[in-house]
């Protein structure tokens, strides 16, 4: 007979338990989106995408809004494609990297949800980032430095998240189980 997977028990208990969804919080290029998929996929929850989900609400990528409309405008939509995403119950949802810099969509993410904040290393996220050009907030000088100073600014307020998990280039499956684990004792301590 096969060993029991003990993925499948901590699964269960993290079902057994998980009444609101699960928000993924970090820097662009931390893995939030590739992580958060991983999550649903193991949970066998529904999983969204704030970034996604804004596009598709515009009708146009998110460069160009913030280029035609401009960063408030883009934080305006995101507040709200966030909150409809939260009324939906038990679900895993990553975020853009501002979101929880945004009042209202902060206090949502706090209150509501159980938040993961996916901690990579600096230049784990240059390389990630540098793969593709769709990220306004590095179109416009040297993106080491604007990542380090936005991790400056915003690490503290990531610090709030329930639950840190590192995310490092090395087997992703490793990164999966600690986030599955650290949930079930999250959830578990919680009602302790
Ligand atoms: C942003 C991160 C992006 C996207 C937008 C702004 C930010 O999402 O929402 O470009 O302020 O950090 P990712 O974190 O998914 O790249």
């Amino acid at each position: 007979m096969p060993a029991p997977d003990p993925r499948n028990r901590v699964v269960e208990d993290i079902r057994a338990r998980l009444d609101r969804p699960i928000v993924l919080i970090g820097l662009m290029g931390c893995g939030k989106t590739r992580i958060g998929r991983l999550l649903a996929e193991a949970l066998g929850l529904p999983f969204a995408d704030s970034d996604d989900e804004i596009e598709k609400a515009a009708g146009m990528a998110v460069a160009d809004i913030f280029d035609r409309f401009g960063e408030a405008y883009f934080r305006d939509g995101e507040k709200r494609v966030i909150q409809r995403l939260l009324d939906g119950g038990a679900q895993v949802i990553a975020t853009g990297g501002g979101a929880v810099m945004t009042s209202g969509t902060a206090e949502a993410v706090w209150n509501d949800t159980i938040s993961i904040w996916i901690r990579a290393e600096i230049p784990v996220m240059i390389e990630r980032t540098g793969r593709t050009d769709r990220r306004p907030l590095l179109r416009n000088g040297d993106p080491e430095r604007i990542l380090k100073d936005l991790a400056e600014k915003r690490y503290p307020v990531y610090a709030k998240a329930d639950i840190t998990v590192d995310s490092h280039n090395g087997p992703v499956d490793s990164i999966l189980n600690q986030a599955l684990e650290a949930l079930r004792d999250y959830l578990y301590g919680e009602c302790a």
